[in-house]
């Protein structure tokens, strides 16, 4: 009848840019992130009978059910799938600081599937939990799993869902988020993929880019060499991004201060300090590197950008229930 689920957010080292399926959240190619230790949400789901709707609260305030559509396709899945048609209430608190510009969709989603699922007494494994988290947002699929973790794109609802390619990192990955701008974004992933799938010229290429990035990424998991996975993953969004540029309208992500840290990284790189940066539908800079670089680079990044504005992540855990 209640259950509480913690779920960690993640980084797409290759990024998902974009659905075949709108309302099932089918992806157009695979994708492959890093679960984030220090960024988490933490969801509570009660069924009550006496309810006419679901309610949400996020971080102390009643969300307007206006705005819940992505939480009641979730909840309804766990509805048919369970075959109950009671509402629930949903609490649930971000351990994403706001501020850190950090998807938090995906933690969310991921625990909401999780808390919902048991509060609902389905036994899901989490290969069909990551199914559940898929239909609120597509990177919570990932967020089910800890480590680095694939999201298979699947041919349909049963075959697109996430795996872990290695839960517990026996190596030094490591990521600095630089938080560049922390107010909304002005174009959602949504609507940002949508429009680049419908007008790219490029959109085509992403998808064998993407099988390519797939295929080396994984090669340089299993050979655990960070300079590979951090250059893979920054060309892989350095292509995303140029998807954006050319769509029609094209647009950007990025403002003046990503391109900054941009070229700060390539100067470091060029300086023989190994680190890469990558981008998501936002204008914060994530840097990868080897976690003995550390003090290293977080000295370098923080002689031009603020040291309160710089958040270090090692690789977290998947969905647990407290
Ligand atoms: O699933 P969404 O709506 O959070 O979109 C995620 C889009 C990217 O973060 C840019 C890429 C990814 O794979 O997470």
């Amino acid at each position: 009848m209640k259950a509480t689920a913690r779920a960690h957010t993640n980084i797409a080292l290759v990024k998902y840019w974009g659905k075949r399926d709108q309302e099932l959240i089918l992806p157009q190619t695979d994708s492959l992130s890093l679960t984030l230790d220090p960024f988490y949400t933490d969801t509570t789901v009660e069924i009550d009978p006496t309810l006419a709707a679901d309610q949400l609260s996020i971080d102390g305030n009643q969300v307007d059910p206006s705005k819940m559509g992505k939480v009641e396709r979730v909840m309804d899945t766990i509805r048919s799938w369970s075959q109950q048609n009671h509402f629930a209430r949903i609490t649930s608190t971000n351990h994403v600081p706001m501020s850190a510009g950090l998807a938090s969709s995906a933690s969310a989603f991921a625990a909401l599937a999780a808390a919902g699922a048991k509060a609902y007494g389905l036994q899901l494994a989490r290969r069909d939990l990551s199914r559940l988290a898929r239909r609120g947002s597509g990177s919570a699929t990932r967020s089910i799993f800890g480590g680095l973790v694939q999201w298979h794109r699947g041919h349909d609802d049963q075959s697109s869902y996430a795996e872990p390619i290695m839960e517990k990192l026996d190596f030094g990955l490591e990521m600095i988020a630089i938080l560049v701008d922390t107010s909304a974004k002005k174009v959602s992933s949504r609507g940002g993929m949508q429009l680049t799938v419908k007008t790219s010229p490029f959109y085509k290429a992403w998808k064998e880019v993407v099988q390519t990035d797939m295929s080396n990424m994984l090669a340089a998991i299993k050979d655990k060499n960070i300079n590979a996975i951090g250059h893979i993953a920054q060309e892989n969004a350095l292509r995303m991004h140029a998807l954006t540029l050319s769509a029609d309208p094209g647009f950007t992500y990025f403002d003046g201060d990503t391109i900054k840290a941009m070229h700060l990284i390539d100067d470091l790189q060029a300086a023989g300090i190994n680190c890469y940066y990558t981008m998501d539908a936002g204008p914060n800079v994530k840097v990868l590197y080897d976690r003995r670089d550390r003090s290293l680079i977080l000295q370098r990044l923080g002689d031009v950008f603020n040291p309160d504005r710089l958040v270090v992540a090692s690789a977290g855990p998947g969905v647990t229930y407290l």
